[in-house]
């Protein structure tokens, strides 16, 4: 039977693959077929994200930390020659989220969110679109957040990251499609994830238990996110481009 998301043939970097959203994402493509090169500080980590991919032996572990802007183009040039093949696909789902209000916004406490959040997605698509990185028809996917567009207190740096990454997806998408490379975003409610989890432990339980009813018909699991990253990244999304896909559970709504 034809299935529209196949990923058979396709080599897909996926950077956050040691936990997450990220790692999700990681599995569910290499379900699908591909070959997965595994993005993350954590080698351990990755290992085990690598130890859960059917074909264990098939997917990369590249260990590489992502503050480090102007050495991701040098980087991505690397883990193409070693997986022998052009990038197919790029997922950047590395990132932070710290809950901050305005009066600790200095500019340590911002840099700390914008340069995994922002400059590395800058730098990955540096390199992604460097001559000989990726293949003739390739998908960008940027983890984007409702945090962009749906306001709450304690997110302004946050959310002023998420707002960035729009941003980017839309010209982006506008400067590499004459080479047929894809930009977008996925926009998560709040995610069964550590990053979750970490949230939680830090905020009242009132304000949990309101915004997981806002989130009506349930918070997406990892893998329910996965499942659109996988889209955006087969052909079925061939003339998607420039977009943000919502997943929130309704929160948005
Ligand atoms: N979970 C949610 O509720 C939610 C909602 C909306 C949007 N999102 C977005 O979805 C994405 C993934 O979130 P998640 O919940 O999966 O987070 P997570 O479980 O905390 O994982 C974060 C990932 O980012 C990687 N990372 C962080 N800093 C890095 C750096 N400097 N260099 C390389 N890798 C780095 C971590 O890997 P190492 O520790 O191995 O470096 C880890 O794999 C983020 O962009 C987040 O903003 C999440």
């Amino acid at each position: 039977m034809h299935n529209p998301l196949d990923l058979t043939g396709k080599t897909i970097l996926v950077t956050g693959a040691s936990s997450g959203i990220g790692r999700a994402i990681a599995i569910l493509c290499g379900q699908l077929g591909a070959r997965v090169v595994l993005g993350g500080r954590r080698e351990g980590a990755l290992r085990e994200t690598q130890a859960a991919l059917p074909n264990a032996e098939m997917h990369r572990v590249e260990p590489f930390d992502l503050t480090a802007m102007d050495g991701i183009p040098a980087w991505i040039t690397g883990v193409r020659e070693r997986a022998e093949a052009p990038l197919d696909g790029l997922v950047h789902s590395a990132g932070l989220s710290v809950t901050m209000p305005i009066r600790v916004a200095n500019r340590a406490n911002t840099d700390n969110l914008m340069i995994p959040n922002v400059y590395a997605a800058l730098g990955l698509l540096r390199g992604f679109s460097a001559k000989g990185v990726a293949a003739g028809q390739s998908s960008v996917v940027l983890l984007s957040s409702v945090a962009s567009f749906d306001g709450s207190p304690g997110l302004v740096t946050y959310a002023g990251t998420k707002g960035a990454i729009n941003g980017i997806v839309r010209s982006a998408a506008k400067e590499l499609g004459p080479r047929r490379v894809r930009v977008n975003a996925i926009a998560p409610g709040y995610v069964e994830t550590p990053m979750y989890h970490e949230m939680k432990a830090t905020t009242p339980d009132a304000v949990i238990t309101k915004l997981e009813e806002e989130h009506f018909l349930g918070i997406p699991k990892p893998e329910e996110v996965a499942v659109m990253a996988a889209y955006l990244l087969s052909d079925a999304a061939r003339v998607v481009t420039g977009t943000m896909l919502v997943i929130d559970g309704g929160y948005s709504a």
